[in-house]
């Protein structure tokens, strides 16, 4: 009797040690996935740095979907583009060997980066052309160890931002376009997963075991259903047993009807922009060339997003409780063009006076004021930031949505000193801004207000 109790009594105390280590097991089905709470870390990183990086940037030319357009569409613009600019009978593989990365700096990136504010960086290790930025066994020689750079593009990115502590998000596409096994398997309806046994799933854990990232960022999901892509069984295992399972965080494109409704956080469609506070932590992904994610030798200074709508994009996002993920591509030798440095750094110097008001804030009871779309409050405890895009004429601001309290204390981030205010006639408060010349203010737009002691 006594040694059968102890025996009950270990395998008790086995089974609760097992469940204290391990913490709760997913299931491969989204029911159980989606209950998956949101690594912290997520949340209060709030601004990102996407790179749209590949072979794409040697024709550079449209947009990183040049080979699809050309080969895929075939648009006439694209073929003639080609026969003005290359020998005939160029392949889009010939474009592997002149991607040669020589300016890649990634110590250089790295600073930029973290000097731009970004908490994380997202790079694309395969868009859908099925190029490998690093040495993926199952690539053949379409990656950028065999060819071109010769040299672990996602590894040494990923070394010179752990070194800044930065957040490391690996982009993958699911689809490749032009993949012999991923056209046959579409062929059969997506009955069939030669492709995804012998090239997506090994890519995948193969980025996961080698990089240990903090985020994937999957995309190219839209043409076939999770059955297909084996999607659910492979977040299982990244939730489960992978060595980055209690602080991966993973996006929404993980099927052709995921995106919106299952995964991590969510990213819907490219540059959602939802005008209500949604339930769900989302990601704004956008690119300051509006017009491509990959470089374009061709962009002009018009197509890009200047610094104002930028801050604009961001304060917006953050307000509605999104994080902000802001992309740039680089030229085929590795350079991140002065433009786009200087689109980082501007964005990096107001971050530097307002972003106590961005980094781990959290949506407030009011996201905007109600008749303006250029007052934007955050939160963080009991303490209110409203950010405001125009100085007014007045230089008294009026705001409805916070109730003043006799201990109402109003400053202003990167100024000094304690603004006067007073109880508008109606509702709300009136404030005072400091009369004194622009140039006292560290930078020159979107200023940030700290109010204390407000409902
Ligand atoms: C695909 O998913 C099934 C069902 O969850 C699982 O049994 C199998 O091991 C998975 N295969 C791969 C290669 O991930
Ligand atoms: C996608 O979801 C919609 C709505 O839930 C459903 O009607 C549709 O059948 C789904 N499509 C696929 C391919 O699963
Ligand atoms: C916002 O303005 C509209 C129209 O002026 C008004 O109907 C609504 O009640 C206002 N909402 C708030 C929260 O003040």
């Amino acid at each position: 009797m006594a040694s059968l109790s102890a025996a009950r009594w270990l395998l008790l105390l086995t089974a609760l040690v097992a469940w204290v280590d391990c913490g709760p097991r997913y299931t491969p089905d989204w029911a159980s996935l989606d209950a998956r709470p949101l690594p912290g870390w997520f949340d209060e990183a709030k601004v990102g740095v996407f790179v749209h990086w590949g072979v794409f940037a040697v024709p550079a030319w449209g947009s990183e979907w040049f080979w699809w357009h050309w080969q895929g569409e075939r648009r006439p613009e694209y073929e003639l583009f080609m026969r003005e600019h290359f020998p005939p009978d160029t392949t889009y593989a010939d474009f592997a060997a002149r991607f040669t990365a020589h300016d890649f700096a990634p110590r250089f990136w790295a600073w930029l980066f973290q000097r731009a504010g970004a908490r994380y960086v997202v790079l694309t290790t395969k868009h859908h052309e099925g190029f490998t930025n690093w040495g993926s066994p199952v690539s053949w020689n379409w990656n950028s160890v065999d060819t071109g750079p010769h040299r672990d593009l996602v590894g040494e990115l990923g070394q010179a931002l752990r070194e800044r502590n930065i957040r490391y998000g690996l982009y993958h596409s699911l689809l490749e376009w032009f993949n012999p096994l991923y056209l046959a398997d579409k062929q059969n309806g997506f009955k069939t997963q030669n492709f995804v046994f012998s090239k997506t799933m090994p890519e995948l854990y193969d980025l996961v075991l080698r990089y240990k990232p903090d985020l994937i960022w999957s995309d190219g999901d839209w043409e076939g259903p999770d059955t297909y892509w084996n999607s659910t069984s492979f977040l299982a295992w990244l939730y489960n047993d992978s060595p980055v399972k209690d602080t991966v965080v993973v996006n929404d494109r993980w099927c052709n009807n995921c995106s919106c409704h299952h995964g991590g956080y969510y990213n819907c469609a490219d540059k959602y922009k939802p005008g209500t506070l949604p339930q769900h932590k989302w990601e704004m992904c956008t690119s300051i060339d509006k017009r491509s994610w990959g470089y374009r030798s061709n962009m002009q200074l018009s197509e890009l997003m200047d610094e104002s709508s930028i801050i604009a994009d961001l304060v917006h996002t953050v307000s509605f409780g999104g994080n902000y993920l802001l992309n740039v591509g680089p030229t085929k030798e590795g350079v991140i063009v002065p433009i786009f440095q200087e689109r980082l750094l501007s964005l990096g110097k107001w971050l530097d006076v307002n972003g106590e008001a961005i980094y781990a804030s959290k949506p407030w009871r009011v996201q905007m004021e109600n008749t303006t779309n250029s007052v934007w409050y955050t939160s963080k405890g009991s303490t209110v930031y409203v950010i405001f895009m125009t100085w007014p004429d007045s230089g008294v601001l009026k705001l409805s949505s916070p109730l003043p309290s006799p201990n109402t204390q109003v400053t202003m981030l990167g100024f000094s000193g304690m603004l006067k205010w007073e109880k508008a006639p109606e509702k709300g408060l009136l404030i005072t801004l400091p009369n004194v010349a622009p140039s006292v203010f560290p930078v020159q737009r979107c200023w940030t207000l700290k109010l204390n002691g407000v409902e």
